[in-house]
């Protein structure tokens, strides 16, 4: 392992930023493990000051799993993998502005989703995190055991979140197409086993099984709950910070405070497994 890796706790719940790691160089064995498992840990990872050419966050992204495609918006011509996640000054909306996990639609979502910081505000379009480990673990256990049972339906295509992408998809990409797909409303994660809510206001429409006016009530007390503030970070970005969130059990939501200013990311995800 390289000496002098340090790790800082960006909240009490979830977040850590990771110092002592190039991540331009060649990483050794012992620099992923490292990596691997302070982001397991932490559930957002977070390095700043890599300014990685696209083929280097690639390559990055490659260590750490196998980078899949987004739906909604094409990749850069050389790099398909990588998605441009900009706000331009005269727009008003923010790619994904609302809290959620990334495309809880497909069948398998992403184990991670990856951004890397090219250009952002001099304040403003911060991201926050929630960790969905410590918002199952506080539900009663009566309620605990209501969920145990049920599934949630996916979609791509609610109102709120097909907004967020409205400005990205009309310009730069083809019609989207409804994605669903029925998940666990709580799943174990594959490789902690440990057990996560996995609902979003974003995405998640209705029970399976329950009309969408029955599951309203549960689901919002649980869209409430699940971004309690004790269970949040906050990261500000600067060019060059690279954060990794574990897409299985963190929501994310990209605060859209910065209008009149350009924000652009780079994103990479990793592919993941059908939720159990
Ligand atoms: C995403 C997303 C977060 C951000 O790329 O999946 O939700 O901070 N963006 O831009
Ligand atoms: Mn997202």
């Amino acid at each position: 392992m390289t000496a002098d890796v340090s790790i800082r706790p960006l909240a009490g719940s979830l977040g850590a930023e990771l110092f002592g790691i190039d991540l331009s160089g060649p990483l050794s064995d012992g620099d992923i493990d490292t990596i691997r498992s302070a982001w397991l840990d932490n559930l957002v990872l977070v390095f700043r000051d890599q300014t990685l050419e696209p083929q280097q966050f690639l390559d990055f992204a490659r260590r750490l799993g196998e980078p899949g495609r987004y739906p909604f918006v094409p990749g850069l011509d050389e790099f398909p993998e990588i998605i441009e996640v900009k706000k331009l000054p005269e727009e008003r909306n923010n790619f994904g502005g609302i809290w959620h996990t990334d495309t809880a639609y497909l069948e398998r979502p992403p184990t991670a989703s990856m951004l890397l910081a090219r250009d952002v505000p001099a304040a403003g379009g911060d991201t926050e995190f929630a960790n969905m480990y410590a918002a199952y673990e506080s539900l009663s256990d009566g309620l605990k055991s209501v969920l145990s049972g049920l599934r949630g339906v996916n979609c791509s295509a609610l109102a709120d979140v097909s907004r967020t992408r409205e400005d990205r998809t009309s310009k730069d990409g083809p019609a989207p197409i409804d994605y669903e797909s029925i998940h666990p409303v709580v799943r174990t994660h594959p490789e902690t086993g440990r057990k996560s809510l996995y609902v979003n206001i974003a995405h998640t429409a209705r029970f399976d099984g329950w009309t969408e006016e029955e599951s309203q009530p549960l689901l919002r007390h649980l869209f409430n709950h699940q971004v309690k503030s004790e269970f949040t970070c906050r990261l500000r970005w600067d060019v060059g910070t690279l954060a990794i969130w574990d897409n299985r059990c963190a929501l994310h939501n990209p605060i859209n405070d910065y209008h009149g200013h350009r924000r652009l990311m780079h994103r990479i995800t990793l592919t993941g497994d059908v939720p159990a």
